[in-house]
């Protein structure tokens, strides 16, 4: 949500910040805008639209200069605009800020400005922090980065900001509060960004800034402390992504290479975890406080989108196989209703990012309450993986497509080995559990076999893709898989979607039902399979166009329904990670044939770090 970029050191900025812009644009796609320091002169170029607005602008009149910022907008405050695209000015014009999050008093601060005389260009929040930064400065006769640090301690709300100046070309400000920023460590150069991905092509030493710091860069080194001005001491971590890995490596879309590459990311979920010679499953990570949570009363899963969904599979692995009650909570829910956590809960999150605001704010709140609180996040050294008691690393690889799709199946995994762990020795024979530990080795070869229904689901997509409707239906494991299967559809395509549990469609959605609504059904030869074939009966005797997916080697299906995919058997605790391939892929067939811009849909953003 917004992605920021910084650059300070001999080389030119342009390039590196358009670059890094380029990488960071699936946080947020409004407007793009860069600020680049030359001759004591601050320069600007912003564009409302993609990044590639901007570097049009750029070809016509490149920037010359060695530090800059640069922010890709996902709009809060104000419309996309040129006029609401980021950096914003101070009025003298002597500094550019960037900001990534929400300034919630900014209507105090706003009326206060302008009634000491400032004058709005915008209609963004971040105007008002710029300003404010130039009276605390103004008032106070401070250098930059001290007025930097005294205005923020009357901020309330988020932020991640980058500061360059004209009247001081040696020197970058960043702090951050609720809104992610690294600093990459170079050779006599540092570099900012909201993630890793704009640093990885320069450096692999970056520095995580925690809430509540600031940091001034200077080409010969950089200071952190914090907000309360108390200096830090910050430890220079080492970078896991590589520059293939956040490229689409000869796919059209990042969404596309995700998905295909599911089978290697579950390899990694379970590498050096699941040990099928040995019986075992080893997750290090929760070693510590795997007792506590095998003896936990309740665990509460908190999550938003497609990880609200994998938590909701968690839920019905959790209570399968540990017999352990789990509730699933929207986290955006969960923080705001004052929860009653006891003793013996664990509260587990579950974020590919490891940054979205709401769930952060769960994480917080079990804190407060003193109850231990375990994460499972995809990305290494966000907020949520450091903030948490313990957790998992997903090792999916970085996801970049905006539509979650090889997180939700590494997701569900490592909550599949969480739920056999728990099950250990307790719920579960060591028969039973070196069954489940074969299954889960044997998944990612079944992904791959499901995923060459490739072609055969493109063809399908062309027949739907006109369709202003879906449904999705599923029962038990299952039902999950359902709601993704909407939510994949309706947020890359726009097509009206929904996911219920199969039975439920008798209690409403079965109105809707006419020859012109596709239902996806869930048909697996599970414990729920008859159930649900009545379901297709009832929906095909009301003249709906039903798409079935079951089991490798099931022709009971084909006479009922139009379609009909057949995905590998397995056993029934991991039929999500092979149900949702073929729902992936759906929905990127019918977005592509739409033209709907699959890795950025409109109003969307991969990290959603505002409430
Ligand atoms: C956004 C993304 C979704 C994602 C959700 C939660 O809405 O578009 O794809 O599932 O945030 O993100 P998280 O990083 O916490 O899993």
């Amino acid at each position: 949500m917004c992605g920021i970029v910084g650059y300070i050191g001999e080389k030119q900025a342009e390039n590196i910040l358009m670059t890094g812009l380029k990488r960071l644009e699936y946080r947020g796609y409004d407007s793009a805008g860069v600020a680049i320091v030359n001759n004591d002169t601050l320069h600007m170029q912003k564009r409302e639209g993609k990044v590639n607005e901007l570097e049009t602008a750029l070809d016509s009149a490149p920037i010359e200069g060695t530090v800059g910022i640069g922010h890709t907008r996902w709009a809060t405050h104000g419309p996309p605009s040129d006029r609401n695209a980021h950096p914003h000015v101070s009025s003298d014009g002597d500094f550019a800020l960037v900001h990534n999050g929400i300034i919630e008093n900014y209507g105090v601060l706003r009326k206060r400005l302008k009634e000491k005389g400032y004058t709005f260009q915008s209609d963004t929040d971040t105007e008002v922090l710029v300003y404010l930064i130039e009276e605390v400065q103004n008032e106070a006769g401070l250098a930059l980065p001290e007025a930097v640090r005294q205005a923020l301690t009357q901020v309330i709300g988020t932020y991640g900001i980058a500061v360059v100046s004209a009247s001081d070309p040696d020197l970058l400000v960043a702090a951050r509060k609720g809104s992610p920023l690294l600093i990459g460590v170079g050779d006599g150069e540092y570099f900012l960004g909201s993630d890793a991905a704009p640093l990885v092509e320069h450096t692999r030493q970056v520095v995580y800034l925690s809430d509540g710091e600031i940091v001034t860069i200077r080409r010969g080194g950089y200071q952190v402390r914090t907000i309360e001005n108390v200096p830090m001491e910050k430890e220079v971590h080492e970078l896991e992504w590589t520059l293939g890995e956040i490229e689409k490596g000869g796919y059209e879309h990042f969404m596309q290479k995700e998905i295909m590459e599911q089978p290697t990311a579950l390899e990694d979920a379970m590498r050096g975890r699941v040990l099928p010679d040995d019986n075992k499953i080893v997750l290090g990570g929760l070693h510590d406080v795997m007792d506590d949570l095998r003896d936990a009363d309740r665990v509460i899963i908190a999550a938003c989108g497609t990880s609200w969904h994998s938590a909701l599979v968690g839920e019905y692995l959790i209570e399968h196989f540990a017999r352990t009650p789990v509730e699933v909570e929207y986290a955006s829910e969960f923080r705001y209703r004052n929860p009653i956590l006891r003793d013996g809960d664990v509260v587990l999150v579950i974020s590919q990012s490891g940054e979205t605001a709401d769930t952060l704010a769960a994480v917080r709140e079990a804190q407060r309450q003193g109850v231990m609180c375990l994460g499972i996040c995809n990305v290494v050294g966000s907020t949520i993986a450091r903030e948490t008691d313990a957790g998992v690393y997903l090792h999916a690889g970085p996801e970049i497509g905006v539509a979650s799709t090889k997180a939700f199946t590494a997701q569900v995994i490592v909550l599949a080995m969480i739920a056999l762990k728990m099950a250990e020795d307790r719920t579960l024979s060591h028969a039973e559990f070196a069954d489940a530990v074969h299954a889960l080795a044997s998944i990612p070869d079944k992904v791959r076999t499901t995923l060459e229904m490739d072609g055969q689901i493109e063809k399908m997509a062309n027949i739907y893709r006109y369709s202003s409707n879906f449904l999705y239906l599923g029962r038990g494991f299952n039902f999950p898989v359902a709601l993704e299967g909407a939510l994949k559809l309706k947020e890359i395509s726009y097509i009206h979607a929904e996911g219920y549990p199969a039975a439920e469609m008798k209690h409403g959605p079965i109105a809707l039902i006419d020859r012109f609504m596709p239902v996806v059904f869930i048909a697996l030869k599970d414990s729920t399979y008859d159930k649900v074939v009545s379901n297709i009966e009832e929906v095909a005797a009301r003249d709906g166009s039903v798409i079935a997916i079951t089991d490798e080697g099931n022709g009971e299906l084909d006479e009922l329904c139009e379609y009909v995919l057949r995905i590998p058997q397995t056993q029934e605790f991991l039929s999500p990670l092979l149900a949702v391939v073929p729902l992936q892929l759906l929905s990127y067939h019918i977005a592509v044939m739409r033209g709907c811009d699959v890795d950025q849909p409109r109003n969307l953003a991969k990290s959603v770090t505002v409430e």
